[in-house]
C-alpha cells in the first residue's frame, strides 16, 4: 500500500514541485545520490574505485519531453564520457531512454543517443540503456536490437524479474551475446505483464539469474537481496563458472557492508552512482523499495530545517 502510493508520487509533477522545494529535501535525497554535479559523480566514482569495486554513473532524468532538455542530457553524458576517459576512472555509463527523447520521436532519439554512442564507442566505454515502466519495455528493447544490427557493441539492457516476459527477452540477449542487467524492477505494473507476489518475482530472478550466467555474456546480477546474492554464488560454485564472468550491481548508499563483503569474497562488485539535479523520482523509487528508509529521511530532515528544535524535544 504505502509502495504503490510512494511509486504513485514519483511520477507525480506536482508532488515534485513540492517536494524539490521543501526545506532539507536535497539532505534527503544525498542518502541515495552523490550529488548534484558531474565532479560530485566523479568524486563518488573515485572512492568506489579506490575500494576496488566498479560504478555506473547515471546522470538523473527521465520522462523528458522537450528537444533542448533531451540535447542537454545527451552532452552531460559525452561529458562524463570524457571524463571518464581522461581520468581512467574504472566505470561506464547508465541512462533512460525517456531522458534522452524516446517520448519525443525516434528519429530524435537515435541521432540525439547516437552523439553518446559515439563518444562512447570512441572511448572504448560501456553504455547500459536502463529498463523503466512496461510501456517501454518493447519499445526500448526495439531500439536497443536496432542500435545493435547498426554495428554498436558497447550497449547493454535491463531485464526485470517481475515481468513474465523476460525469459524470452534474455533468450534473445544470450543468443546475440549482449550484456543483460537482471533486477527485479521498481516501477508498479499491472497483473497481466507482471508477477505481483515477491516469491514469483524471486524465483523468476533466479531462474533468469541461472539463465545469464549459464548461457549470457558478462550478465550483472543487480540485487541487494542476500537469498539472490547467495543463490546467485551457489549456482557459479555448482557450474564451475568463474567470478570474472559476471558481476554483482548495486545502488549508491545501499548495503555498502554487502558490497564490500562480496568484493573481499573476490566478487566483482559495481556500485550505481547517480548524480544531478532530478533526483525526485529515483528517490520516491527508493523510499518505495524499503518504506523503513523514510525514517531515515525524515531524522536527516529535521536535523537541518527550522524544525529541528522538535527533534531535540523528542
Ligand atoms: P528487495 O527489494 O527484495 O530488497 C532486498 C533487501 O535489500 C531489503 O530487505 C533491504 O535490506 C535491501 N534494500 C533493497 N532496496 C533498498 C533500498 N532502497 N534501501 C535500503 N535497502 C534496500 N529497476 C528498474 O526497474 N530498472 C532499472 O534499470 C534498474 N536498475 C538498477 C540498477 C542497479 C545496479 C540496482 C541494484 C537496481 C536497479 N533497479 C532497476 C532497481 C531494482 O529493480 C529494485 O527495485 C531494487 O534493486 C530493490 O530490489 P532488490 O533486488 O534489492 O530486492
Amino acid at each position: 500500500m504505502l509502495r504503490d502510493g510512494l511509486i504513485f508520487l514519483s511520477g507525480s509533477r506536482t508532488a515534485r514541485r513540492i517536494a524539490t522545494h521543501a526545506p532539507g529535501a536535497r539532505i534527503m535525497a544525498r542518502r541515495f545520490v552523490a550529488g548534484e554535479t558531474i565532479d560530485d559523480g566523479v568524486a563518488a566514482v573515485r572512492g568506489i574505485n579506490e575500494s576496488g569495486m566498479t560504478a555506473s554513473l547515471d546522470c538523473l532524468g527521465e520522462s523528458v519531453r522537450n528537444r533542448t532538455e533531451a540535447e542537454a542530457a545527451a552532452a552531460t553524458y559525452v561529458a562524463v564520457l570524457d571524463r571518464i576517459q581522461r581520468e581512467r576512472l574504472d566505470a561506464n555509463v547508465s541512462l533512460k531512454l525517456t531522458q534522452m527523447g524516446q517520448d519525443i520521436d525516434d528519429a530524435f532519439l537515435r541521432a540525439n543517443l547516437g552523439r553518446v554512442l559515439d563518444r562512447a564507442r570512441d572511448a572504448d566505454l560501456f553504455v547500459r540503456f536502463d529498463m523503466e515502466s512496461s510501456e517501454y519495455t518493447q519499445r526500448t528493447l526495439d531500439f536497443f536490437h536496432r542500435v545493435w544490427d547498426e554495428g554498436h557493441r558497447n550497449i547493454g539492457i535491463v531485464l526485470q524479474s517481475y515481468m513474465r516476459r523476460s525469459e524470452a527477452d534474455a533468450r534473445a540477449a544470450n543468443a546475440i551475446g549482449a550484456r543483460v542487467r537482471l533486477c527485479k524492477g521498481a516501477y508498479r505494473e499491472p497483473e497481466a505483464v507482471a508477477y505481483q507476489d515477491k516469491a514469483d518475482v524471486d524465483r523468476n530472478f533466479v531462474h533468469l539469474m541461472e539463465l545469464l550466467l549459464a548461457e549470457g555474456r558478462y550478465p550483472g546480477i543487480a540485487t541487494h537481496d542476500e537469498a539472490m546474492i547467495r543463490a546467485t554464488r551457489a549456482f557459479a560454485e555448482r557450474r564451475g563458472i568463474p567470478s570474472s564472468d559476471f558481476e554483482f550491481q548495486m545502488l549508491y548508499g545501499v548495503r555498502r557492508d554487502l558490497q564490500h563483503q562480496l568484493r573481499r569474497a573476490g566478487y566483482n562488485v559495481r556500485v550505481y552512482v547517480p548524480f544531478g539535479e532530478a533526483w525526485y523520482p529515483y528517490l520516491m523509487r527508493r523510499l518505495a523499495e524499503r518504506p523503513a528508509n523514510l525514517l531515515f529521511v525524515v531524522k536527516a530532515v529535521l536535523a537541518e530545517s527550522p524544525f529541528r528544535f522538535l527533534r531535540r524535544r523528542a
